[in-house]
């Protein structure tokens, strides 16, 4: 068990399949990636209710880490926070809510860089994520993208930039929804 809070939400399969959260085996991908890779500035785009959320905070908690996550739902967002706010791991995230394209350019503009990107909101728009992930990841950043099998015409763009760009070295893993993982390489 890796927290209470999460095997609360893991109790509720229709309610986490209703708001489109990670299956639990791609969370628990999440969590070890974040903790092997003891990334201490995590982003999310697509909160949702924040059971991957939780996952990225219960690391950040164990490394001294932080987690911003951007949604354009208020109502989901309330709900994501009221659960880190029962795991005591509120204090590890800040819920931004709005457009995520508009959000992600304020961060850049905030001067703001992160170690770890994990992308999971609108998938036509995953091209213009990839856009502002190059921007926002130094050399070494992490990229994690959901999705890219269950909604592989929406992402066909994304996956051909990212694994046939000298700037990343990307694995297009064919789990039951599918992963990209890429680490920025210039
Ligand atoms: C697949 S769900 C996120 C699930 C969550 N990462 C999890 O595994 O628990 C996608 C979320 O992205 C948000 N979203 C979709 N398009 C967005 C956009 N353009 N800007 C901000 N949020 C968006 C939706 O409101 C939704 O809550």
């Amino acid at each position: 068990m890796l927290h209470p809070v999460i095997e609360r939400m893991e109790a509720d399969p229709k309610r986490l399949k209703d708001h489109w959260s990670l299956p639990r085996e791609d969370a628990r991908f999440l969590y070890l990636l974040c903790r092997i890779g003891r990334f201490q500035r995590m982003l999310e785009v697509g909160t949702s209710i924040g059971y991957s959320t939780l996952h990225l905070a219960l690391a950040a908690s164990l490394q001294d880490g932080h987690v911003t996550t951007i949604d354009a739902s208020a109502e989901r967002q309330a709900q994501a926070l009221q659960a880190l706010q029962e795991a005591q791991l509120a204090d590890r995230v800040a819920l931004l809510q709005g457009d995520a394209l508009t959000v992600l350019n304020g961060l850049l503009a905030q001067g703001k860089a992160y170690d770890f990107m994990f992308i999971d909101a609108r998938k036509s728009e995953y091209i213009q994520y990839l856009s502002l992930a190059e921007a926002l990841l130094p050399v070494g950043g992490v990229l994690l993208a959901d999705n890219t099998r269950s909604h592989r015409q929406q992402t066909a763009d994304f996956i051909a930039q990212i694994t046939g760009s000298s700037l990343w070295e990307a694995s297009d893993l064919e789990t039951p929804n599918g992963f990209v993982l890429a680490r920025k390489r210039k």
